[in-house]
């Protein structure tokens, strides 16, 4: 047994107070998210605070409804794309408590038994909002591919990058979701189910991410760092990629014609957004720069605001 697998007891009560909730708070898709409902298309389903639609000025207050609808099928299915990678890597720390702390290793057990219940989920939402929507929606990234280029790089920079996603999901729906009036109910619904459930992950991310940063000698943190730098420009890349998709797309069902410059509004528009969405609204989020700064040096920060500055 590694050193590593030993758990204070702080960090044990953690632990059994994430297997507590999630029995209690444990749901269903059909029976209690969806209860035979489907997305409202006369609401939004992206709020406000996410989708950047007041940037989208020379937009009727329809086509801002059916983008923030393009833009909310997306939020969805970018959640299924990255619990395939949360979920093989919890699968994969959690060999470290196979002998040890048996509290800890239910935890994580459930916390991957909720990410393949959540996939699900979102595949189920992908087809139940193309069901109500014109043909010719993209969403390029395929998880098993996405997953394979972020395992590649060490579990350090995979779970500090699980973290960011599962606290960004908490601030979203606490600042965003549930204080917008205009939503579809069933997609906010949807997402405050799940913020329940990832409340506990994002706990377990920073008792992971604590615990696998113990382990690391200076040199390879330094590495890992680098690494983490690289996967905020690969999620970047997916975002260039789906933001020019979803543009094409809703310039096609808008149902009239754009000229160039609006055309290149609408794309450079969804970019923002989903910058704001899946990299900047994270790490501006105290407790994620909390940690991490908490584990890093000044000089490493410093690396990591650089790359960040690109994008913003
Ligand atoms: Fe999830
Ligand atoms: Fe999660």
């Amino acid at each position: 047994m590694q050193t590593s697998s030993i758990i204070n007891h702080s960090d044990s009560t953690r632990y059994a107070r994430c297997v507590e909730v999630s029995k209690r708070i444990r749901w269903e898709i059909d029976k209690d998210v969806f209860r035979g409902r489907s997305f409202d298309h006369a609401r939004k389903f992206l709020p406000d605070g996410l989708s950047g639609i007041d940037r989208f000025t020379f937009l009727t207050d329809g086509e801002k409804r059916l983008l923030s609808q393009v833009q909310g099928r997306t939020y969805a299915n970018i959640f299924g794309l990255v619990e395939r990678f949360i979920n093989a890597k919890v699968l994969e720390v959690s060999r470290d408590h196979w002998f040890g702390d048996q509290t800890a290793l239910e935890a994580l057990v459930r916390f991957s038994d909720e990410e393949l219940k959540h996939q699900e989920m979102f595949r189920r939402i992908n087809e139940m909002i193309g069901a109500g929507m014109p043909d010719g929606y993209v969403f390029a990234p395929a998880p098993n591919e996405v997953a394979a280029v972020v395992l590649s790089k060490s579990t350090w920079a995979v779970l500090g990058l699980t973290c960011h996603i599962e606290l960004f999901t908490q601030a979203h729906y606490r600042q965003s979701i549930e204080p917008d009036a205009g939503l579809s109910e069933l997609y906010k619904d949807v997402f405050l189910f799940h913020w329940r459930e990832e409340s506990q992950h994002a706990i377990l991310d920073e008792l992971e991410w604590r615990r696998e940063d113990g382990r690391l000698s200076d040199a390879e943190r330094d590495r890992a760092v680098d690494d983490l730098i690289d996967l905020v420009v690969a999620v970047d890349g997916i975002l260039q990629a789906q933001s020019e998709a979803d543009a094409k797309y809703f310039c096609m069902i808008a149902g009239r014609a754009f000229d160039a410059g609006e055309r290149d509004s609408i794309r450079t528009g969804l970019l923002r957004a989903y910058r704001w969405q899946y990299i900047l609204s994270g790490v501006q989020e105290p407790r994620f720069s909390g940690m991490l700064g908490s584990l890093i040096n000044e000089q490493q920060g410093d690396r990591i605001r650089t790359a960040l500055g690109i994008l913003i």
